[in-house]
């Protein structure tokens, strides 16, 4: 195990041109063959689940104290679904570019710890459980799911919401073992059904739902690789 261990270190050194040495590996060395040690810079998995539950609170338990406790000042969130939320699901291309403030997709959702704060903060609590943490040295990634992604009661939600769920990848910036959080969030990577979100806060409208020739034309749209038969 050791030697496959030693490949993949050597691996990692020669491709990580862009990252420091020493954000993997730190003044600890490399943390004992894996990633679960708990020491060097690596976090271990009770560390990533606190990272994990730091992000959800930010979503669903949310208050600026909490947000600059746990995020960095230069945070970065890049989400397309939340600017499709944001946009209302209008294209660049409508009238008016959507919604005001209009985002294009692609860009930053949110490009600071104050633009976060400033977006969420306007948001309500929205409750979701997390299914799955997975995590590296310094990397958290966690699958979750939203029974009522629209908590009402304005725009009011339909009587049974779709469930929504996603993946998000934390990428984190090591403090110090010292720090109240060791590991802070500095780039949010969040993707989840834009699409069930939409049905539930009534902004899109499902046409010809339970009809045989609707669901053929719309699965003509999905990408060959995607298309169940039936
Ligand atoms: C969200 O939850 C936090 C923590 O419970 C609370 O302080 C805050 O007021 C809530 N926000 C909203 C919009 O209800
Ligand atoms: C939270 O921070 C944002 C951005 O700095 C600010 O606009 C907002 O007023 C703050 N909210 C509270 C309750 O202090």
């Amino acid at each position: 195990m050791h030697t496959s261990s030693i490949a993949t270190v050597a691996a990692l050194a020669i491709g990580a041109t862009a990252a420091p040495w020493n954000r993997h590996f730190g003044w600890g060395g490399w943390n004992g063959w894996g990633f679960n040690g708990g020491s060097g810079m690596c976090m271990n998995d009770a560390q990533a689940n606190v990272v994990a539950n730091n992000f959800k609170a930010t979503i669903a338990a949310y208050t600026n104290a909490t947000a600059s406790a746990v995020l960095t000042s230069d945070v970065q969130d890049f989400s397309d679904s939340v600017i499709e939320l944001i946009d209302g699901g209008c294209p660049s291309s409508a009238a008016a570019g959507g919604p005001a403030p209009y985002i294009p997709l692609g860009s930053a959702t949110f490009a600071s710890l104050a633009a976060f704060e400033a977006g969420q903060g306007g948001q309500p609590n929205i409750t979701f459980n997390i299914l799955n943490v997975w995590h590296n040295c310094d990397t958290v990634t966690l699958r979750w799911r939203g029974p009522m992604p629209n908590p009402g009661p304005f725009p009011p939600p339909p009587t049974v919401q779709e469930q929504v769920t996603g993946i998000i990848v934390l990428e984190t910036t090591f403090v110090s073992w010292s720090a109240p959080q060791p590991f802070l969030i500095n780039t949010i990577y969040s993707e989840f059904n834009s699409g069930a979100w939409l049905y539930d806060l009534g902004i899109f409208n499902p046409q010809g739902c339970g009809t045989a020739s609707k669901r053929s034309l719309g699965a003509r749209a999905v990408p060959a690789g995607m298309v169940v038969r039936s």
